[in-house]
């Protein structure tokens, strides 16, 4: 359900896109970002990797207001994968100071906006500081009811499956010590031990920056997602952006296999 009239959600909508064409019956449960290319953002201005993903927070900012107002439930945006500590250490540094002040910034925002947060992947990997500032906004955040936002840091999906064989076998082996039988490995099972247990499955996923590749983000869960890739690089994303990722997938047809 829209929280607020489109009118206020998208004011200033450039010429050719109409936020009234939006379906309020057709809002993604669950939204899923790649934010890329804030590096070749910075870049184009001859700065600083560093300065690219500054600027890339405006649009973090932006893009959650706009989905809660829409009334997406789950939003899970890409923050720092498993592989992105190969960067060098210079900008891994300033990306985990950069996600602690900005987690530290904008939570008390986004618990009066009544959004829940959380992360996804291994924080037990990042700095000290990091971890708190993520563990204090989960914390603060837990009771909320709107929208749950899930922040992949240090996430990659092959890590997330292993994590949940792991969670699985400990499963089974404590039925069959109970019980003396094994359990069936059902999708559900499998399913319980990810980081995104209990949330739907993403029905869009969104990449900016124009790359045609998934980056070990959400294998499991995006099995049967619409895909969206823009050529807008991540800084420039904005509530208009999103307006047309959702219109765009307004109008695709899915068929999960079957017929239409
Ligand atoms: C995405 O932007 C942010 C992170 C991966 C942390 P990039 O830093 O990958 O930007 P490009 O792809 O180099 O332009
Ligand atoms: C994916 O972007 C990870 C995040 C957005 C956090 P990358 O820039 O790391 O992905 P590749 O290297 O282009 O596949
Ligand atoms: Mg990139």
């Amino acid at each position: 359900m829209f929280q607020k009239p489109l009118t206020e959600i998208f004011p200033e909508p450039p010429a050719g896109l109409d936020p009234s064409a939006l379906d309020e019956a057709r809002i993604p449960q669950h939204v899923a970002v790649i934010m890329d290319g804030n590096g070749r953002w910075a870049k184009k201005r001859a700065l600083n990797r560093l300065k690219g993903h500054k600027a890339g927070i405006e649009a973090v900012r932006e893009t959650i207001r706009c989905a809660n107002d829409c009334g997406v439930r789950y939003l899970t945006i890409y923050s720092f994968s498993t592989e992105n500590w190969k960067r060098p250490k210079e900008e891994v540094t300033g990306l985990m100071e950069l996600f602690a002040k900005t987690m530290l910034a904008e939570v008390d925002g986004l618990h009066e906006e009544g959004v829940r947060v959380r992360t996804v992947g291994d924080i037990s990997a990042l700095p000290a500081e990091t971890r708190a500032a993520f563990e204090e906004a989960w914390e603060k955040t837990r009771d909320n009811t709107g929208m749950t936002l899930n922040v992949a840091v240090n996430y990659g999906s092959r890590d997330e499956m292993l994590h949940a064989v792991r969670g699985v076998v400990g499963d089974l082996m404590a039925t069959a010590h109970e019980t003396g039988s094994m359990p069936e490995i059902t999708e559900e099972l499998f399913a319980s031990h990810l980081y995104t247990a209990g949330q739907p499955d993403p029905e869009l996923l969104i990449r900016t920056s124009g790359e045609l590749r998934i980056s070990n983000f959400l294998l499991w869960q995006i099995a049967y997602s619409e895909i969206y890739v823009t050529d807008v690089l991540w800084p420039d994303f904005n509530r208009y952006e999103f307006l047309r990722a959702l219109l765009n997938y307004q109008a695709r047809d899915r068929r999960f296999g079957g017929l239409k």
